[in-house]
């Protein structure tokens, strides 16, 4: 039987930093990218690479609302659920908990 690694919480950022429509890429500490959402006053983190080719959804991608599509081949996905909106994606995006506290965002990764 193989145990789940532990989540740890992370600091990102003050969430004052991060307005309505804007997302931001967190590095971890491992390297791991992380695309973190501000939709509508609400913070949602996913995978920052697209599933589909490898894009870096913050650097690529075009926020709206809940959805980002990625310009590479133009598949989007639901920041909100990681799931997949349009094709050509067909992977869901893997979602991170965050939760705030004292004007900070945290994420769990
Ligand atoms: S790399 Fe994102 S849709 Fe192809």
């Amino acid at each position: 039987m193989t145990s789940k690694p532990s989540r740890t919480t992370f600091v990102a950022f003050k969430t004052s930093t991060l307005g309505p429509g804007e997302m931001r890429k967190l590095v971890l500490p491992d390297d791991r990218a992380i695309a973190i959402y501000n939709v509508d006053g609400k913070f949602y983190a996913t995978d920052d690479l697209c599933t589909h080719g490898g894009a870096s959804l913050t650097e690529e991608g075009i926020l709206s609302g809940r959805i980002i599509e990625c310009s590479w081949h133009f598949g989007s996905f639901n920041v909100t659920t990681g799931e997949v909106v349009t094709t050509p994606c067909s992977r869901d995006l893997r979602t991170y908990a965050v939760s705030e506290a004292d004007g900070m965002l945290y994420i769990e990764a």
